[in-house]
């Protein structure tokens, strides 16, 4: 069987439990550019672990997708972060963690995803286009993209995506 058929037959996928928060945090330490630890709390892994997608290689995290249904868009899901290791990647396992999401998003009755990216993330918008995903108007377009400012000084700027379920490719 060649490597990477490999690798995808022995990936277990699962929904995820409030321990994870321990390897999810130190997988953005280690898999971002960019300082990103205040995005964790352990409470997203409490209260919406159910809607949070852990992918494991031999008991180790390398892929994961946290997010919930929006209650303010009660037709959005919501993607806060997600991630692959880097060993892992261009494997399929980021446009697969997005169907499972997508499949989960519409058997609890939503018709669109909605996902952030930091501006600087140029990798990340690229894979979020290919995979079908638009970008939402900003507060300026820097570079050709819409951008949103961070008002409040924690995170940098970012990127709104936004994927169409009831038509669109996932
Ligand atoms: C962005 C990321 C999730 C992509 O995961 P992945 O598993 O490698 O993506 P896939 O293999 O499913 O790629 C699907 C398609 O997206 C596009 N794509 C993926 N990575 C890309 C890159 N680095 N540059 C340009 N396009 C890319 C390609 O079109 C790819 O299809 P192809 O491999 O047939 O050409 C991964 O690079 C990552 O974890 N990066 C660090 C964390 C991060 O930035 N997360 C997203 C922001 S929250």
């Amino acid at each position: 069987m060649p490597t990477d058929r490999r690798i995808l037959a022995r990936l277990r996928w699962r929904t995820a439990e409030p321990v994870d928060a321990i390897a999810v945090s130190r997988a953005l330490d280690e898999w971002w550019e960019q300082r990103l630890n205040h995005c964790v709390q352990p409470q997203l892994f409490e209260h919406f672990g159910d809607t949070t997608l852990i992918v494991e290689d031999e008991g180790e995290l390398v892929a994961f997708l946290v997010g919930w249904l929006s209650q303010r868009f009660p037709d959005a899901a919501y993607v806060h972060f997600m991630g692959v290791r880097a060993d892992h990647r261009r494997l399929g396992l980021g446009l697969e963690l997005y169907r499972r999401y997508a499949a989960l998003a519409r058997a609890r009755g939503r018709t669109r995803i909605m996902a952030e990216t930091g501006a600087f993330n140029a990798r990340s918008i690229a894979f979020h286009r290919s995979i079908g995903f638009a970008i939402e108007p900003g507060d300026e377009v820097v570079d050709g993209v819409a951008v949103h400012h961070d008002h409040i000084g924690i995170g940098g700027d970012y990127v709104v995506l936004s994927i169409d379920l009831t038509d669109g490719p996932l």
